[in-house]
């Protein structure tokens, strides 16, 4: 299974895929790692990896639709069995999902369909609730939506910020998108 993962950041879920797939724990080709604008960290860990690397910056194009043409000519250039949107913090047009048949990953810091958007931890703590967790998901054209695949759930702590929380459900976000992914690889998991 070819995958393209796409980033805005880190990429700290981008790099525990890179992980398992050379320690062999996952059996996926790690096409292409692209991103929304220059200089970012998944980026540079990516080209650090062998990995090839693109950029299909959102403000040098002049409306969303040419961007979104630019980045599906870009993906599609790696012929991807699976693109993974991880922290990639763009919504991407219905045309885009169908050029690589819906099969549109994405991973959030949230048990969907609560809390979706750019800030799934902030608001889950902020509402109050005592159990959240991370969704990876089918993605669709809007935000955080789509079949959701797997879900795993995190305790908030009374002592949490929203940094620690975090940090603790992306240590179970990453466990769980190498295993979604390993699980997709092995067909063990129902089409789209
Ligand atoms: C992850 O927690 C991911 O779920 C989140 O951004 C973080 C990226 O971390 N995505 C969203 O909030 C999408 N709505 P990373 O760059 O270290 O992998």
């Amino acid at each position: 299974m070819r995958i393209v993962v796409l980033v805005s950041g880190t990429g700290s879920n981008l790099q525990a895929v890179i992980d398992a797939v050379s320690s062999k724990e996952l059996t996926v080709e790690i096409a292409a790692v692209g991103a929304d604008r220059e200089g970012t960290y998944g980026v540079e860990r990516s080209a650090a990896a062998g990995i090839p690397t693109f950029v299909v910056d959102f403000k040098a194009y002049a409306d969303r639709a040419n961007w979104n043409a630019a980045l599906a000519e870009a993906v599609a250039a790696y012929a991807p069995d699976v693109v993974v949107s991880s922290g990639f913090m763009r919504i991407v047009s219905a045309d885009f999902i169908a050029a690589f048949n819906g099969r549109y990953l994405n991973t959030h810091p949230a048990l969907l369909p609560a809390f979706p958007g750019a800030h799934g931890v902030r608001d889950a703590m902020a509402y109050g609730v005592k159990v959240t967790g991370c969704t990876v998901h089918w993605a669709d054209a809007g935000v955080d939506t789509g079949p959701i695949i797997a879900q795993e759930a995190v305790a908030v702590l009374d002592s949490d910020t929203e940094e620690t929380l975090h940090e603790r459900i992306k240590v179970a976000e990453r466990g769980l998108l190498v295993r979604t992914l390993g699980e997709l690889a092995a067909g063990a998991l129902p089409g789209l």
